[in-house]
């Protein structure tokens, strides 16, 4: 490209002429007009790239003196785009803050997080305690059979004890249409303790066996504030070699301890299960009046929370043991009161009334 010699003047002139009308040029430019006219401007033919380019041509006396105006012109027009660039930017970051606004006094929306229901916040806690006791949880179907549920643990038919454990049967299929309802032939109930689930524990597991077995049980009750025909329990089982009274003894005062705390009374009393022999019934110092004797133990001073004893040597056949080699001792605990006493709730029907209002004042279990 050949370049026209200009004047020193008209070179001057045209300076200006850019110098002064750069920032109207630019003025409301946006990023894309922005690049345009800086190519227009300082880009290899642009008209400031040109005129600098004459500069070469101008009479070496002029020189001097307009190569200063051009340097500034230049200087000044970067400095133009530049600014302007960056007005585009902080224009589009005012717009953004303007757009993602938010009004961090305005009221949150309330999450509403679940919780546990009581009654599992207690068993949480007993599969804890027993856990450090060295006990692993063993769960059982809350369906059984007549011979899982009573046979297997030593109350055959006909036997006067089965009716401490009156039981809910499923009928027989085609009965209740039928009008006549009439329990299942195949001796299907809802099982009444969680006793059947030694048998299946014995069975499945090798000794030594610890293993504690928690869950819902089901009776033929009265329903009332201390009754429900629905319930909880927690069973547990220990079988090995050498297995004694005593170890059972040691075992739930240590248990009565890590519940209710250090200072726990505890006694045991004869008791009687078919499925254990010797069978106990093991008692705390009530924990509403400490022994003294109030209406919730029955003028007593001690509640009991559980029934125990030794494995009875039928019941170890049934699961599959030889009684000459294993012993071993089982206890079966009522969750609900526990839940009850915990939280000092009036009434059981209240932990099955799926009332919110009711169970969501029993947060603590995440
Ligand atoms: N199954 C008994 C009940 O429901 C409790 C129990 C379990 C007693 C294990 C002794 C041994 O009443």
């Amino acid at each position: 490209m050949t370049i026209e010699p200009m004047t020193a003047g008209d070179l001057r002139l045209a300076l200006e002429r850019v110098r002064t009308s750069v920032h109207e040029r630019l003025e409301g430019a946006d990023t894309a007009k922005l690049e345009a006219l800086r190519l227009d401007l300082l880009g290899r033919s642009g008209e400031l790239t040109l005129l600098l380019r004459r500069l070469g041509a101008v009479d070496a006396a002029e020189r001097p003196a307009i190569g200063q105006l051009a340097n500034e012109v230049r200087r000044e027009v970067e400095a133009a785009i530049a600014e302007r660039a960056q007005e585009l930017q902080s224009g589009d970051l005012e717009r953004r803050l303007a757009r993602e606004r938010i009004d961090m006094t305005a009221p949150g929306v309330l999450v509403r997080v679940g919780h546990l229901h009581p009654t599992m916040t207690v068993e949480r806690e007993l599969r804890e305690i027993l856990h450090a006791f060295g006990f692993e949880v063993f769960e059982g179907p809350e369906i059984e059979d007549d011979w899982w549920n009573f046979e297997a643990l030593n109350i055959p038919p006909d036997h006067p004890a089965r009716d401490l454990w009156d039981t809910l049967y499923v009928a027989e299929p085609g009965s209740w249409e039928a009008g006549e309802p009439r329990p299942a032939e195949d001796g299907t109930i809802l099982r009444t303790h969680t006793s059947p689930v030694q048998i299946r524990a014995m069975r499945t597991l090798a000794p030594p066996i610890r293993v504690i077995m928690p869950g819902r049980c089901f009776r033929y009750e009265a329903v009332d504030a201390s009754h429900n025909f629905e319930f909880f329990q927690v069973e547990g089982l220990v079988v090995d070699r050498d297995t004694s009274l005593a170890d059972l003894k040691g075992m739930l005062e240590e248990f009565a301890r890590a519940l209710y705390g250090e200072g726990t009374k505890t006694r045991f009393r004869p008791g009687y299960y078919p499925f254990t022999e010797p069978s106990v019934a093991f008692d705390i110092g009530c924990l509403v009046c400490g022994g003294s004797g109030c209406a919730a133990c029955k003028r007593s001073g001690w509640m009991t929370i559980l029934g125990a004893g030794m494995v009875h040597p039928a019941v170890l056949r049934n699961g599959g043991l030889d009684p000459d080699e294993y012993q071993g001792y089982a206890w079966g605990m009522g969750l609900d009161r526990i839940t009850l006493l915990r939280y000092g709730i009036a009434d059981l029907r209240l932990l099955m009334g799926a009332d919110l209002r009711f169970v969501s004042q029993f947060s603590e279990g995440r």
